[in-house]
């Protein structure tokens, strides 16, 4: 539990890090009324919301009870799964879920309990990472080499289970839901350049545990597969180190049409 509080904190600054510190995309009012943070985690993404808008109910729900008991007085966590139907009695301004893409199982139904359960006018935003990294600068060989390099940190053998780019699905469900002025927001981070920054924030690199990195490789999964001799695992891990893997984060935001 503690390694995985301290791996949500890290994965908080890399996300407001990379989106310019805000802690959301979605134009939401000055002054919304009810906020709601689905799979909130640690809840400091609520807590700060909660300073950030102190005229906002924030909300935040969880499966685990692993939140702080001391937070702002607008801030409350609730203990619940929210693929079960929900039952808050009135309806929020803005709703939120990040990195839970491998958590939900029916994200088209959570979709549609989102766009229930928010004002017209409101907004909801999934904010999450793709599975998969990409050469800094893409070539076929580079991307060919970086695959492999996961699938093997990952110990897949199909590589096509690792190619989930899931920003469009969101925005496709989010249509079919009923949201409008649906937006997709990307941010490529070079994972060596994000190690660099955030060392001062304890090592993200390897707390975040990004399926291991450049500087952290998975050695032994290398080394135990059959034909690797351990110069080429130093080669080929030299080579991925050249090219910069990175990873793509991505936001995807729309508002429930007005008068719905
Ligand atoms: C990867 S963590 C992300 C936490 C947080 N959103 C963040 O960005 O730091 C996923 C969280 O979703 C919660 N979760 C997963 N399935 C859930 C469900 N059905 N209902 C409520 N919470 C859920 C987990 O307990 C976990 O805290």
């Amino acid at each position: 539990m503690k390694a995985e509080k301290k791996r949500l904190e890290s994965l908080h600054i890399v996300f407001t890090s990379a989106f310019d510190g805000y802690l959301h995309l979605a134009p939401i009012d000055w002054s919304p009324q009810r906020v709601l943070d689905i799979g909130c985690g640690t809840g400091t993404w609520c807590i700060e919301m909660a300073d950030s808008y102190p005229g906002a109910e924030v909300i935040g729900v969880d499966l685990k009870a692993f939140q702080p008991f001391l937070v702002p007085p607008n801030l409350s966590f609730e203990i619940d799964d929210v693929e079960e139907e929900w039952t808050w009695n009135r309806s929020f301004d803005y709703i939120h879920a990040r990195y839970m893409a491998g958590t939900i199982c029916d994200w088209p139904r959570l979709i549609r309990q989102c766009f229930d359960n928010c004002i017209s006018g409101g907004w909801v935003e999934f904010q999450d990472m793709d599975s998969i990294y990409v050469a800094h600068e893409a070539s076929v060989s580079k991307e060919g080499r970086i695959l492999q390099w996961l699938a093997y940190s990952c110990n897949i053998n199909d590589l096509s289970e690792l190619a989930i780019h899931l920003d469009s699905t969101f925005a496709q469900w989010m249509h079919g839901a009923g949201f409008i002025n649906i937006h997709i927001v990307k941010r490529v981070l070079p994972l060596d350049v994000l190690a660099e920054d955030l060392k001062s924030e304890g090592g993200l690199y390897s707390e975040t545990q990004l399926h291991g990195g450049p500087s952290d490789m998975n050695r032994e999964s290398f080394e135990d597969a059959p034909g690797w001799a351990s110069g080429q695992v130093d080669a080929f891990i030299d080579d991925i180190r050249r090219d910069h893997p990175s990873v793509t984060l991505y936001t995807v935001y729309g508002q429930k049409p007005i008068h719905e």
